[in-house]
């Protein structure tokens, strides 16, 4: 198994599955969450672009306590917060370009087909197992609490208010029976201990244990950092003891849940984490259904299709070992590899709500930031690693003032007008197809250094490399000086040739920076491609060495500079809305 990360930039058409972490369907859209999406859309769009065949899909996460608890509050059902949240959720995506093929939900007829499938696949092979569990009960809600639905007093430090699995005062961890002076979030009620039968998936079955070493650690497909956690998880495999090995994991709830019964099991309930990546295959089905496609083709163990799943790296281990072995050992294929990434802080601190760094997807479209701004920046911080990155607000408006606007735009703005004015928008056919050019040859030289950056979702290096060449592009504008040949060729026509020659030159550099940076900044891409050379089709990375272009068609402003105001206005707006 190669490892997938550094995958060779091939020409060769690849079928590639392609998913992003399920938000929950009681939540909005934050910046945190878009690090994500805009990371996998970057990629998505980057493999189309090569011409791979890339089908992305994702769902809203909709099962469990929470939004069970959160459409009680509202005084609705659940299926009718879920609904609206997946309104909510559509519109944000699609506000910042994310182009999902299919956005679905876990609460579907196909999930549930799924559940049950993978279920009783684990339960065939001998992976199932029943076993009594004592937990917290609310006597009055008559209801099992999760632990963060149980508060008290830290049994170390003695804080008040305290969740039933770490004390946010001095660290400690603990179970929920550990806390002193207990009551349920819900009813405000002392919990109980109540008994009840639980189903597991046995994890600890030496089956999964080694096909686990295998698929995270042997084949080494895993980024460093995720290897070394999963070599923790799994214990010390040389020293042959499984000690630290996997536990069991409970996979069953008790009524009242919302989520899927488990079958033959009355009022036993799928965990919504059993059931929230089977969401990524119901998605997935759903989407073949709709087209005439074959879902086995992607989900069956001998697929060819590659299957990646992006995540933040605080489900590592969801989806590194509870959802590999549940494929495998229900008769599905297993994911070629999980990519994690780190954590969203804002200006060096966790995003706030009370210093209004708690950015809403829409509050930064309804003040009209231009979500390519965001883009760009995002791409610029990621690497590849589960490092954290920060949005620094004035490292942000600084970037894109200086890189898209002052860089990138700037080289259109310089040479388009003479083009239009001159030459009746027409660009020099000769100066198009001189591939000795040293600019073009630089652009040339830089691209598949640029695409495996890509294709390893180090987008910092992408935006660095680009950068380069934008540099590069200007300072030919500049040591050309296309402006003072223009005047001189008022008197000398003689000149008119080669200011003919060097806005081509700039200008054919600037479509294939567009095609470089396309995935990053596909709004701008595509009004580049229709209303600046009057394309009618988006440039693609076949494009580079001969880009299509012969003329300019027209020049509108592509982007504006960010402004102080703006960003204070968006911070103000989440401070003041969500106090
Ligand atoms: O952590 C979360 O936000 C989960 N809703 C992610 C689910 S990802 C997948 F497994 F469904
Ligand atoms: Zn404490």
């Amino acid at each position: 198994m190669p490892d997938q990360s550094t995958h060779p930039a091939t020409s060769a058409p690849r079928r590639i599955l392609v998913t992003s972490a399920l938000p929950y369907a009681n939540g909005a859209i934050h910046l945190g969450h878009l690090v994500e999406y805009i990371q996998t859309d970057i990629w998505v769009r980057f493999q189309r672009s090569r011409s791979h065949q890339v089908v992305y899909v994702c769902a809203d996460d909709t099962h469990g306590t929470p939004i069970m608890l959160r459409a009680e509050k509202e005084g609705i059902t659940p299926e009718a917060l879920i609904d609206r949240v997946w309104h909510e959720h559509t519109r944000d995506f699609s506000g910042f370009g994310v182009s999902f093929d299919h956005y679905y939900s876990t609460h579907s007829p196909e999930n549930r087909e799924l559940s049950e499938r993978i279920y009783q696949g684990l339960k065939a092979n001998g992976l199932i197992e029943i076993r009594r569990i004592e937990q917290m009960y609310d006597p009055v809600k008559e209801m099992f609490l999760p632990d963060r639905f149980i508060k008290g007093e830290c049994p170390k430090c003695g804080a008040q208010d305290q969740y039933g699995d770490s004390c946010e005062s001095c660290g400690a961890t603990y179970g929920p029976t550990d806390l002193k002076n207990p009551r349920s979030v819900v009813s405000g009620s002392a919990p109980v201990r109540k008994e009840s039968d639980h189903h597991f998936f046995k994890l600890s079955d030496p089956r999964c244990s080694s096909f686990l070493r295998q698929w995270a650690i042997t084949d080494n497909r895993l980024q460093p950092e995720a290897a070394n956690k999963l070599k923790e998880w799994l214990g010390d495999a040389e020293s042959g003891s499984d000690e630290g090995g996997l536990s069991d994991w409970d996979i069953s709830r008790d009524a009242p849940y919302f989520g899927f019964e488990i079958p033959s099991a009355p009022g036993k309930y799928f965990y919504v984490w059993l059931d929230a990546p089977i969401g990524y295959y119901a998605s997935l089905k759903k989407y073949c259904a709709d087209r005439g496609l074959s879902f086995d083709e992607f989900t069956a163990p001998e697929s060819k299709v590659e299957q990646y799943h992006f995540i933040g790296k605080d489900i590592l281990y969801f989806h590194t070992l509870f959802w590999p072995a549940m494929l495998k050992f229900s008769g599905f294929r297993t994911p070629t590899n999980v990519f994690a990434h780190g954590f969203l802080t804002v200006d060096g601190a966790k995003m706030s709500k009370s210093r209004g760094t708690f950015i809403t997807a829409q509050s930064y479209l309804d003040q009209k930031l231009n979500p390519e701004w965001l883009r760009y920046y995002f791409a610029a911080k990621l690497n590849g690693t589960m490092e954290d990155l920060d949005l620094n607000l004035t490292d942000f408006i600084a970037r894109i003032n200086s890189d898209l606007v002052g860089k990138y735009v700037n080289i259109a703005s310089r040479s388009a007008g003479f083009i239009t004015k001159r030459f009746n928008g027409e660009l020099d056919a000769a100066a198009l197809v001189d591939q000795q050019h040293p600019m073009h040859q630089a652009i040339m030289k830089a691209a598949p250094e640029i695409a495996s950056a890509y294709e390893g979702r180090d987008t910092a290096r992408v935006v660095r490399e680009a950068t380069a060449l934008m540099d590069l592009i200007n300072g030919y504008v500049d040591s050309e000086k296309p402006w003072e040949i223009a005047k001189q060729a008022q008197d000398n026509p003689a000149l008119m040739p080669r200011l003919h020659q060097v806005c081509t030159q700039a200008l054919r550099a600037f479509s294939q920076l567009t095609i470089l940076l396309g995935p990053i900044l596909p709004m701008t891409a595509e009004r580049v491609a229709r209303e600046v050379f009057g394309l009618e089709r988006p440039l693609a990375w076949s494009d580079l060495a001969q880009p299509p272009i012969s003329r300019v068609a027209g020049f509108s402003h592509l982007m504006t500079r960010v402004d102080r105001e703006g960003i204070d206005a968006l911070i103000a707006a989440n401070r003041e809305s969500l106090g």
